[in-house]
This record gives C-alpha cells, structure tokens and sequence, in this order.
C-alpha cells in the first residue's frame, strides 16, 4: 500500500513510515519543509504529492502539538490543528486514496469518570483541544476519512513525558514530582502507528479511539519509568494545582478502545511493554553518545 505520511518526521510520523516499510509499503513520509500543509500558498504543490506519489494511503500526523504554546498561539493552533487537515484530506481525495488522521483525547473535559466512546460529547478545555475539534470536523468531511483519538503518547523519535523524566533523573532533579490527580493511558507510538494502519487496511472509517492499557496517573507512570530507569529514584505525588499551566488539562482522559478491539479483532496492548523499548532506546542513545565522547576525549 503506497503510503504519505505528513508529519513524517515527528514523533508518530516516523513510526508509522517505520511500520508501513516493515510491511513491505512503499512509504514516503514528509518533513514540514517538504510539505507545510497549512501553507495554502502552496496548497497546489501539495495536491503535486498525489499526482507524483500516487499515494494508496495518506496519513496525517501533522500537528502543532505544544498543548500550552496553543493558548498564546491560537492562529497557529487553528491553522495547523484545524484548516491545515483540509488540505491534507484534499490530497487523499485527490487520489482517491483513503484518509487516516490522528486526534486527541483533549476533545474531551475529562469529568466523565468512565471511558469515553466515541460517540461521547465532546467539550475541550484548551485552545489546542478546540483545534484539534476542528481538524476533525475537516478530517471527516472527506468521506474515506478514519480519524484516531488517542492520548499520552511517548517512544523513541520525539520529546515525549518518558524522555523528560529519564532526562530529569540523569540531570540530578530528583526527587521527581509529578501529578497525581490526572488519570489517562499511556501509549507507545510503534503500537499506534501499527493500529493505524491495521484500521486503513481493514476499510474502516469514522471515528476510533485508540490507547493502550491499563489507566494510570501521570505519577503512577512516572513511578514505574523510575524504577525501571534506575530504581532508586524518588517520585513525590503532587496536585495539578500545584503546578498551574496554560492549559487545563482533563483531569480523567481514558478512551473506550472497544470499537477498535472489534475493528482490529484483537485487544490494545500493555504501556509497559513500550515504556521498556522506549528505555532500552534511550540507554542505547546515551551509551552512543558516551562513546562518541570518550573517543573526542
Ligand atoms: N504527543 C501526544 O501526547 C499526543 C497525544 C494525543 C494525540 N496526539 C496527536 O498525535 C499526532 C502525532 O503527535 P506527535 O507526538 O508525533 O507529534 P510531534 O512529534 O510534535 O510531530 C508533529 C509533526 O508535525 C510536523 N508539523 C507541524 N506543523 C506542520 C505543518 N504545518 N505542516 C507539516 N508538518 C507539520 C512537525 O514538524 P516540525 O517538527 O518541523 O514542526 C512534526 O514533525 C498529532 O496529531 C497529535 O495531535 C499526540
């Protein structure tokens, strides 16, 4: 399946170009440079990709993803979370290609208490959740559109909460001190992008919430990333209004997963299995950078 991933070069992006290869797809996956999808400028040479690639597939994983840089940057969040998935939806169109686009577990306020369907209200607390929203609105316009909400995403390839904690225990910034009081689901990035694409090639559209298991608070999943880093690492639990952001966050943010267990005829897969490649990933980095350093030296 030939597939164009924009977005190709963030975190999600290089794990679906990744999985997509592993299959034996053609898979082009493109920089912002390559193609900004929210410069209508350019929205011609952007619809080039579909005559020249003749994608089977495209997926967008583009996205102003800095949750508190939104609330100052509105424009900016609008544009690339919401208008920009138009023109990435006009390339599929183009070749008639089906449509994959990744959302958000912020389109919701988090005060459901049980895991939100996809058919839940939607009610955003951010400026980048309201984006987000309207991304989708444009996602499924386009009727070959599959749009994925998924949350707490982490893995190699990108800044993510696993990367910060380990760089806070190495950096000596213990002990950590991390929120307990908002609860959602961890998900390992190669695992998504393998959903992804298991959902594009079963046919399947509309809306799917996708995230792997079991819920945990970010203090719980920070506990766990400390034991497994180094064991001895204390980790203080804190409350949300101790550490004000921009952003509000939802407070309870796990997805219902049931429609894409039945879509993918299998379950969603433990955080804790993608939480040890991400550790083995980050160890093997800074091994390599230690050597690279002891050679310099
Ligand atoms: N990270 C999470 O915790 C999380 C949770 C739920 C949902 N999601 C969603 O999952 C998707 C992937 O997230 P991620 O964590 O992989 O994000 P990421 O690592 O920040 O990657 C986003 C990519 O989009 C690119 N991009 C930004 N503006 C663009 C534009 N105008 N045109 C083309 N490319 C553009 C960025 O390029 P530059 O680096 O050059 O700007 C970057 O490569 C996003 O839709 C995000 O909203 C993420």
């Amino acid at each position: 399946m030939r597939s164009l991933v924009f977005g190709g070069t963030g975190m999600l992006g290089q794990a679906v170009v990744a999985e997509a290869r592993s299959r034996g797809w053609a898979a082009l996956g493109l920089s912002r440079a390559q193609a900004d999808i929210a410069d209508v400028a350019h929205c011609e040479r952007l619809l080039g990709w579909a005559d020249s690639f003749h994608p089977e597939l495209v997926v967008n994983c583009a996205a102003f993803t800095k949750v508190d840089a939104c609330e100052t940057e509105r424009t900016q969040a609008f544009a690339v979370n919401g208008e920009a998935v138009a023109h990435a939806a006009a390339v599929a169109a183009r070749a008639a290609a089906p449509f994959v686009h990744v959302s958000t577990d912020y389109v919701f306020d988090g005060t459901a208490g049980v895991p939100y369907g996809e058919d839940a209200p939607t009610a955003p607390l951010s400026v980048y959740g309201r984006s987000k929203l309207a991304g989708e609105s444009h996602a499924l316009a386009y009727d070959r559109s599959l749009v994925v909400r998924t949350s707490w995403l982490f893995g190699p390839g990108g800044p993510n909460f696993v990367a910060t904690m380990v760089d806070l225990i190495e950096a000596g910034r213990v002990p950590l001190r991390v929120v307990r009081d908002q609860e959602g689901c961890p998900t390992y990035a190669p695992f998504l992008a393998r959903a992804l694409l298991d959902l594009a090639q079963g046919g399947v559209t509309g809306i799917v919430h996708y995230r792997n298991r079991e819920p945990v608070s970010w203090y719980a999943f920070a506990a766990e990333i400390a034991r497994l880093w180094s064991g001895a690492v204390e980790v203080v639990p804190v409350a949300t209004a101790e550490f004000p952001r921009p952003a509000p966050r939802p407070a309870y943010s796990v997805l219902d997963v049931r429609r894409f267990e039945r879509s993918a005829g299998r379950p969603v897969e433990p955080w804790e299995w993608g939480l040890v490649e991400t550790l083995a990933h980050l160890r093997r980095l800074r091994q390599d950078r230690e050597l690279r350093k002891g050679r310099r030296g």
